[in-house]
């Protein structure tokens, strides 16, 4: 039995964050409501979960170095009762791996982390491995081998680079001469510089979901449909229960009962958001995140149990017993032009709307675009959730100081 003991003294169960935006501070506040001490990392200063943490460091999470560091130095060479919790795709995985044989925990497990960092990991084990049905695709590391893919896969088509996230880099080539312009445009989005492309064959879905999958000491459980609209590949509003038919359910729960199941083994533990793209009865597998969703912060007013709560749950083999949800929806709030220390507009007014929450993720400035808050509300129903969060987050402007 695990014991539980006080933060900031010996006895203490000890979170470090790899990554420390608005999903890491959240879990940091479930983590500290257990008395867990918690460890906020991030390649800038006064990420949102370090201004909560116990304490902060400020590199890289793509240098292995200074992660092995870090671990070594807060763990002090103690393996239980001390977990490292990526909160970001661009990570350097390999360290994982090795502190993990090295028997220190990362969450879920460190060939999970390394898996999903790379869209080519993660497609040929869910469709070649476990022969999930997904959108048709091909990898490109040329000009003429990303034409070759696109007309196997046909038009339209999307690119996206094999390593990034949010949207960047990814766009749709209608014709095969807009592949030249796709191409550019991956090549300069990608995180890692790898060099290569997806191109998948775009799918006319009816509905796409994010599926909240979590893996815990008695096994696997799942969430209620989240759903979603992304814009140029960025989440702009989700919504929960996002109504299925009771097939397109059973078959979207076995999908990512298959991959979270591979995915984790025997040890792994931990949230995963599972995006399926839904016609009909038809479901896809898209991709996965080893880690709590943006568009699961609906969560945080639509179920007793956000994602994160269950994702801290999960990590420390505490019961997840039943997860039930009511409708709520959550849209993001998202400031346009770059800015050091911005300042919130209408706050009080969008909290006037009856069932409404506001959530400031303090990030402490803005380059080109970025989401810096949401605005959360619940409702009778889904369409009423919507539209009062939809109605909070347009009164809430996000401007120079
Ligand atoms: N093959 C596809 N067909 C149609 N829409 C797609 C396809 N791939 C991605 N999208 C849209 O773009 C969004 C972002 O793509 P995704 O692969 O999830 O990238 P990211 O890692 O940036 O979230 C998806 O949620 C979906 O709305
Ligand atoms: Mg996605």
């Amino acid at each position: 039995m695990r014991r539980f003991g006080t933060p900031l003294k010996s006895s203490a169960i000890k979170l470090l964050l790899l990554g420390s935006g608005e999903l890491g501070k959240e879990v940091a506040i479930e983590a500290m409501r257990l008395g867990v001490e918690v460890v906020a990392c991030d390649r800038y200063e006064n990420a949102p979960a370090m201004q909560i943490a116990h304490r902060s460091y400020t590199f890289n999470m793509r240098d292995g170095a200074k992660i092995r560091e870090v671990v070594e130095k807060e763990s002090a060479g103690r393996r239980t009762n001390f977990f490292i919790v990526p909160e970001i795709e661009a990570i350097a995985t390999d360290t994982l791996v090795e502190l993990e044989k090295e028997g220190w925990r990362v969450i879920p497990k460190a060939s999970a982390t390394r898996l999903t960092m790379d869209r080519q990991g993660i497609r040929k084990l869910a469709a070649e491995k476990l022969k999930l049905p997904t959108s048709p695709y091909r990898f490109a590391s040329s000009l003429e081998e990303l034409e070759a893919g696109a007309r196997a896969v046909g038009f339209p088509c999307v690119i996206k680079p094999t390593m990034s996230s949010s949207g960047h880099g990814q766009s749709v080539a209608r014709k095969p001469a807009d592949l030249k312009k796709c191409w550019k445009f991956a090549m300069e989005g990608t995180r890692a510089h790898t060099g290569k492309v997806i191109v998948e064959g775009f799918i006319n879905f009816d509905y796409e979901i994010t599926l909240l999958t979590v893996r815990h000491a008695k096994g696997i459980s799942y969430c209620a449909p989240v759903g979603h609209i992304q814009i140029d590949g960025d989440y702009r509003e989700s919504w929960q229960p996002h109504p299925m038919t009771k097939t397109a359910l059973k078959k979207a729960q076995t999908i990512a009962k298959t991959v979270v199941g591979e995915l984790c083994g025997k040890t792994g533990r931990g949230i995963f958001g599972v995006e399926l793209f839904v016609k009909g009865d038809n479901v896809l597998f898209s991709e996965l995140s080893p880690r709590p969703h943006d568009t699961g912060m609906v969560t945080m007013v639509s179920q007793t149990m956000s994602e994160m709560e269950l994702h801290v749950r999960a990590i420390l083999d505490l019961p997840i017993l039943e997860i039930p949800c009511k409708p709520g929806a959550s849209v993001a709030i998202l400031a346009w032009k770059s800015m050091k220390n911005p300042v919130y507009n209408g706050i009080a007014e969008a909290l006037k709307i009856p069932g409404t929450h506001v959530r400031i993720f303090g990030k402490p400035e803005v380059i080109g675009h970025r989401r810096m808050g949401v605005a959360l509300a619940t409702g009778k129903t889904v369409a009423e959730a919507r539209k009062k969060a939809m109605a909070a987050a347009r009164n809430i402007r996000v401007v120079t100081s």
